[in-house]
């Protein structure tokens, strides 16, 4: 019996809540309903191509061009306007007979599909086909391709896969409200990177929001937990996502408060913040550094629930203090240590002893936030 609404609630409350099943992690049919409720309905990045090295901003810059990209194993296109200069996503599938459109990188004002001839323009718009003359009803509504919401935010594509999905300007307000000052990262480092790791998408998603574990799994000396005061940690939680941020245990290695908005200041004891920490719902984190941004997706893997690929890009703002990211900001290290105490978070998952936990109060709002809106977009 697949998991039921019942047995995945998670109560509002984090004083009375219990974390998902272990199952929800494991099964395949939970994966396959999250891949159909959690990933149709959110704002999801547009992995690059691999085809090509420049950012795909750049490859659609230029009018009526169109390039093929895949979401989760969908196929889908972005095209540039030729009339209009606007960005627009398309299902990749000709509304005929279910060809590929785009099978590679083109342009120009009409997109011809290489099966039968059908003409879109660049607008998804259905403009001709030869031998359909004639007919009754036709074009129908369904005869043009959907056009699916899209948006560009410094330098990356979002797509989202349900036509009536909150505006990508709403659900990221809270973002760009943090980011009204600082510099936009323009200068992608070629260390865009994919893995496969062990684990099910949630599993990295909730260490991510869990701060709780900096003390263990990142403790001193030489962890994490001294880089930063961890007593002045905080986590912000939104409708769909989440800031955690904190001081630096040395100034120098936070940000200079002119690129931060007032909130960020400690005018009294001249601390400065580390960096910060944005989670994206569902499977986004953005992490502002003094050297600039990194960029990580937990994409699930479909049929594969204890598996990840995780895609990861940097933007820098400062090289040479990107060049130290490693022993100022630690990041190769706490990355280490997270995917190795997940491995072994996943054997405990399939132990047959794992009872469904419980969160504490003051040091898990960002795990409990996130366990009740996969109970709540799964089962609606
Ligand atoms: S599948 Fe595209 S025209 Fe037939
Ligand atoms: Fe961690």
């Amino acid at each position: 019996m697949p998991l039921s609404a019942e047995q995945c609630h998670v109560d509002d409350d984090i004083r009375r809540a219990e974390s998902l099943p272990a199952r929800a992690f494991v099964e395949p049919e939970f994966l396959e309903r999250e891949l159909d409720t959690v990933f149709k309905t959110s704002w999801q990045l547009v992995p690059e191509r691999g085809d090509d090295p420049r950012p795909l901003d750049e490859q659609t810059a230029s009018r009526g061009t169109r390039v093929p990209v895949s979401l989760l194993g969908r196929p889908l296109f972005l095209q540039r306007g030729w009339d209009d200069d606007v960005l627009r996503a398309f299902p990749n599938t000709c509304t005929h007979a279910w060809f590929p459109l785009v099978l590679g990188a083109s342009r120009g004002p009409t997109l011809v599909c290489g099966q039968h001839g059908r003409r879109f323009d660049c607008a998804g718009k259905f403009v001709s086909q030869p031998g359909f003359q004639g007919l009754e009803g036709f074009p129908r509504e369904c005869d043009h391709l959907t056009s699916l919401p899209v948006a560009a935010w410094r330098r990356m594509m979002f797509v989202n896969l349900d036509p009536a999905a909150r505006s990508f300007a709403d659900s990221w307000s809270e973002i760009d409200a943090s980011l009204a000052r600082m510099p936009a990262p323009e200068d992608r480092l070629p260390s865009a990177e994919v893995r496969e790791i062990a684990g099910n998408w949630k599993q990295h998603a909730w260490n991510y929001l869990d701060r709780f574990h900096i003390g263990y799994v990142h403790r001193p000396p030489g962890g994490l937990a001294d880089a930063i005061e961890l007593g002045s940690y905080k986590t912000e939680l939104y409708e769909d996502s989440v800031l955690q941020w904190v001081y630096a245990a040395k100034p120098e290695d936070g940000f200079d408060p002119a690129v931060l908005p007032e909130r960020f200041h400690d005018p009294k004891k001249g601390r400065r913040v580390f960096a910060l920490w944005w989670f994206v719902w569902p499977n986004l984190t953005l992490n502002f550094y003094p050297w600039g941004l990194s960029v990580n997706v937990y994409q699930p893997v479909p049929g594969r629930p204890d598996a990840t690929r995780f895609l990861w890009y940097q933007w820098a703002i400062d090289r040479e203090k990107h060049a130290e990211r490693d022993k100022r900001w630690l990041s190769s290290q706490v990355d280490a240590e997270d995917v190795d105490a997940l491995a072994q978070v996943s054997r405990g998952l399939r132990s047959g002893f794992a009872p469904r936990g419980r969160f504490a109060p003051d040091d898990e709002q960002g795990p409990h936030w996130f366990h009740k809106k996969v109970a709540r977009t799964v089962f609606g």
